[in-house]
């Protein structure tokens, strides 16, 4: 693997003093041969591409994938697995929508789950029929007062995405951008020339949390394919502001989601089970205890819930899907205050323990432009990689 070359010594001096390395280097060591460096999923693991293709540029979804990725996922699995089974493919991680929208567009039955109700609402709109016409508006008023005008679920959408328009893909407020009223014109059109040529089935996508799936029944999924939150500390709920506030005015009002961050361990449900039989992969656990003597508490706990709601959500994921069934999960490895997470590895080990055989790790790229010197194994960068497990 490319990885484990040298690169400049510059690196080196990164290197934390006196850090215990020896798990996650046995870690590297034992998947070592596994790895398979796929250059040609570099673009298709960013949601780059999702921009030119119709119904998936509703949304500007920086964190999602390309329906490239789901293209070569169902041609690769195939259609033929589970056939019987009423949902073919699960994306308990949905975000903007891609898989299940993708799958919509091929007339494969699919499934999207995610824990903020406004992103399931816009993936759903994408399987209208039609787009009926718009009332008169003044757009020159306000986002609320527009907002009270309409009544059509469809034209209610066109307003959160041209509303999310006036911000960054951070869900920062822009400033250079176009007035509310152009935007609003312009993502009408699109809506309106998309939904010309309808999506050939509905896209089924709704609330619920990955690490339990309650929502779903036993073996009623044939395949997996999703992106879990990364260990970046991305706040979805802060990203997806813009959506969240104006859906609010209309639906779902009084209820809560996930508060803080990508890390599904902030959801209050979660954290109160995430303490009980807490056991921690060895190398997750060499981290932590770094981070703790680093005097980085936080983040070490975060580090540990992190892992252990992956735990819960492969057993989820187990639990719903039917023998046999492949599984591609899309994940990054991190570097917080310098300390580095083999993300993919110990997801792939904590897989092995929870009902999984590992098939392949693909990865797409590094995830930092610099390698540091790790240990006795040379210079690395948390990677983003593609674990293609099977369901045993
Ligand atoms: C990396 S994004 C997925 C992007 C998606 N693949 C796409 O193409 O748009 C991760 C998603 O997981 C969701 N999420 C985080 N924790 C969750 C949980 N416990 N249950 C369900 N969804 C969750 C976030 O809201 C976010 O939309």
């Amino acid at each position: 693997m490319a990885h484990m070359g040298r690169r400049g010594d510059k690196a080196a001096s990164y290197a934390s003093a006196g850090e215990t390395t020896g798990m996650r280097e046995a870690l590297e060591r034992r998947w070592y041969d596994r790895l398979t460096s796929m250059p040609h999923l570099a673009t298709l693991v960013t949601g780059e591409l999702a921009q030119r293709e119709p119904f998936h540029r509703w949304m500007h979804y920086k964190q999602g994938f390309s329906p490239g990725l789901v293209r070569l996922f169902l041609k690769e699995v195939g259609t033929t697995i589970s056939q019987h089974v009423q949902y073919q493919v699960l994306d308990p991680f949905s975000g903007s929508g891609t898989t299940a929208i993708e799958c919509a567009r091929r007339k494969v039955n699919a499934i999207g789950i995610d824990a903020l109700p406004w992103l399931t609402f816009l993936t759903r709109m994408t399987g209208q029929r039609t787009f009926p016409p718009m009332p008169q508006l003044d757009l020159s008023l306000s986002w609320a007062s527009l907002a009270d005008m309409l009544k059509e679920d469809i034209h209610r959408a066109t307003l959160m995405l041209a509303v999310a328009r006036q911000y960054t893909t951070a869900g920062k407020l822009n400033k250079g951008a176009a007035p509310l009223a152009n935007l609003f014109e312009q993502t009408a059109a699109m809506m309106q020339e998309d939904l010309s040529s309808p999506l050939p089935m509905q896209t089924s996508c709704h609330v619920d949390d990955a690490q339990s799936l309650t929502s779903l029944d036993d073996d009623s999924c044939g395949s997996v394919l999703c992106s879990p939150p990364y260990l970046s500390q991305h706040n979805y709920r802060k990203i997806t502001a813009p959506y969240e506030t104006v859906y609010k005015h209309w639906y779902d009002k009084t209820t809560d989601t996930l508060h803080s961050n990508s890390l599904v361990a902030s959801h209050p449900h979660v954290a109160s089970i995430g303490k009980k039989n807490a056991s921690s992969h060895p190398a997750e656990s060499e981290a932590c205890e770094w981070l703790i003597k680093m005097g980085e508490k936080k983040l070490a706990r975060v580090t540990h819930d992190y892992f252990h709601n992956m735990q819960r959500f492969l057993l989820a994921m187990r639990r719903v899907v039917v023998d046999g069934a492949p599984c591609w999960i899309v994940i990054g490895g991190a570097r917080p205050k310098g300390v580095y997470i083999p993300s993919d590895l110990i997801l792939a080990e904590l897989a092995e323990k929870s009902g999984y055989t590992v098939e392949s790790i693909s990865v797409a790229r590094d995830l930092v432009s610099s390698r540091r010197k790790f240990g006795l194994i040379g210079h690395i960068a948390p990677r983003e990689s593609v674990l293609a497990l099977t369901a045993n």
